[in-house]
């Protein structure tokens, strides 16, 4: 994954003897995974959520060690080196950064909420590690909230180039909207309310949420119901009444046409003329938070890259989404976003050409 540092590659977490993590004791892996350090005093880029693991207690981290070292199938091949350079590849510097912003200490129930709520906020704040992804970083590459005593905490954040949208209670752009039982649902396959996860989320809902039991979702959705929303400056959704329109104030007055041809040949074929998709094959874009968020990171890369909507054991099968890199030039990109995010009741600010052109040149592509 790209980071700050430079790129970072995840180490082999086989129990292979030589390559893997074979020789660890138990008190080896859960130093490595509550401190970063292992063994040899080899400090962990915080690219790997040790921060977050920092809450698992003895019982859930023994049963995590019984599974690595018996239940994963040993692979003898060393991991790529991982190059960040000077002075980053100074991995001893990362002390500092440990005492500076690692908090520690296991997760700690509330006794002000009941069980339902502290199973939610201790898997969403430990093992599920929703904030390495949806806590906005700051300077030094440390999360700005690791609970939910922070404001700052899932309110939305930029991680490997994909934008990891705001997970509280706002009504535009976060999960303000939804019930807690559609909300359980969504997250076990990533499909529901017309819109599907992509980028980074494809992989957190095949590889790791449609594992989880139907509690422990509806556990999660009920802590993060209780998140309050932040009031950011995000766009908003107002559907038009029958009659009359709806005033805007944060699209542009007149979508451009360059915006509406470029829909009406590369988009609508999919995504439907009047932008509502078709349930469980290709997501809505009325109304979708993704597409009225104040960053457009994520939006950006995958119209560049292309993508695919996720494939579990309980959701419709997977479909893709073309890139449009070779086709549309940055322009296009930039009218074709703006058009989509002031239509049909979208009400978010425009893309602009150097918004794409600078996400571009980040991703090579
Ligand atoms: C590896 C990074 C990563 C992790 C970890 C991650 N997410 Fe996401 N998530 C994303 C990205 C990127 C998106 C934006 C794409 C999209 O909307 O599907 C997203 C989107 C979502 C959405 C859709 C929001 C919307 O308004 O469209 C929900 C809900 C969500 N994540 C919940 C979670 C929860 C709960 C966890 C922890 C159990 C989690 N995510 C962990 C990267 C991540
Ligand atoms: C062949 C069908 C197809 C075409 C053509 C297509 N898309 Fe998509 N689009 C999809 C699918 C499938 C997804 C879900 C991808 C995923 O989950 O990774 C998607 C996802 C999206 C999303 C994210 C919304 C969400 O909830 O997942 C946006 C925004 C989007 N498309 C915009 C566009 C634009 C703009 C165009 C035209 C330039 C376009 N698409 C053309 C199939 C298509």
């Amino acid at each position: 994954m790209t980071s700050p540092f430079g790129t970072i590659v995840s180490s082999n977490i086989t129990p292979d003897r030589q390559f893997g993590i074979g020789a660890y004791s138990y008190a080896d892996f859960a130093r490595a995974l509550r401190e970063g350090i292992a063994p040899g005093n080899k400090r962990l880029y915080p690219a790997m959520p040790y921060v977050s693991f920092s809450k698992v207690p003895d019982g859930d981290m023994r049963a995590l060690y019984a599974y690595m070292m018996n239940g994963v199938q040993p692979v003898a091949k060393p991991a790529p080196p991982t190059h960040v350079p000077f002075p980053f590849n100074q991995r001893w510097a990362l002390a500092f950064w440990d005492l500076v912003f690692a908090p520690s200490g296991q997760f700690q129930p509330r006794f002000d909420h009941d069980a339902q709520w502290n199973r939610g906020a201790y898997l969403v704040q430990s093992l599920g590690h929703c904030g390495s992804c949806h806590t906005p970083r700051g300077a030094g590459y440390q999360e700005r909230g690791y609970d939910d005593s922070s404001s700052n905490y899932l309110a939305g954040g930029v991680n490997d180039n994909w934008y990891a949208p705001n997970l509280r209670g706002d009504t535009g752009s976060g999960l303000g909207r939804g019930s807690q039982d559609e909300l359980a649902a969504f997250l076990k396959t990533g499909h529901g309310a017309g819109i599907a996860v992509f980028g980074s989320m494809v992989e957190t809902v095949e590889g790791s949420l449609q594992y989880l039991s139907n509690d422990d979702l509806h556990a999660i959705a009920r802590y993060l119901k209780t998140l309050p929303a932040t009031g950011a400056a995000d766009g908003q959704y107002k559907p038009s009444p029958q009659s009359g329109t709806v005033e805007k104030t944060r699209a542009p007055d007149k979508p451009s046409a360059t915006g509406a041809a470029v829909y009406a040949s590369f988009c609508a074929q999919c995504h439907q003329a009047n932008g509502t998709g078709i349930p469980q094959t290709f997501p809505k874009l009325a109304g979708n938070q993704a597409v009225i968020s104040e960053d457009t990171t994520s939006l950006i890369r995958l119209l560049v890259e292309g993508g695919n909507s996720p494939a579990t054991a309980n959701g419709p099968p997977r479909q893709a989404m073309p890139a449009f890199s070779g086709i549309l030039t940055d322009g296009q990109i930039a009218e074709v976003l703006t058009f989509i995010r002031g239509s049909w009741g979208n009400d978010a600010r425009p893309v602009t050409t150097s918004n794409v052109a600078s996400l571009r040149s980040k991703l090579h592509k």
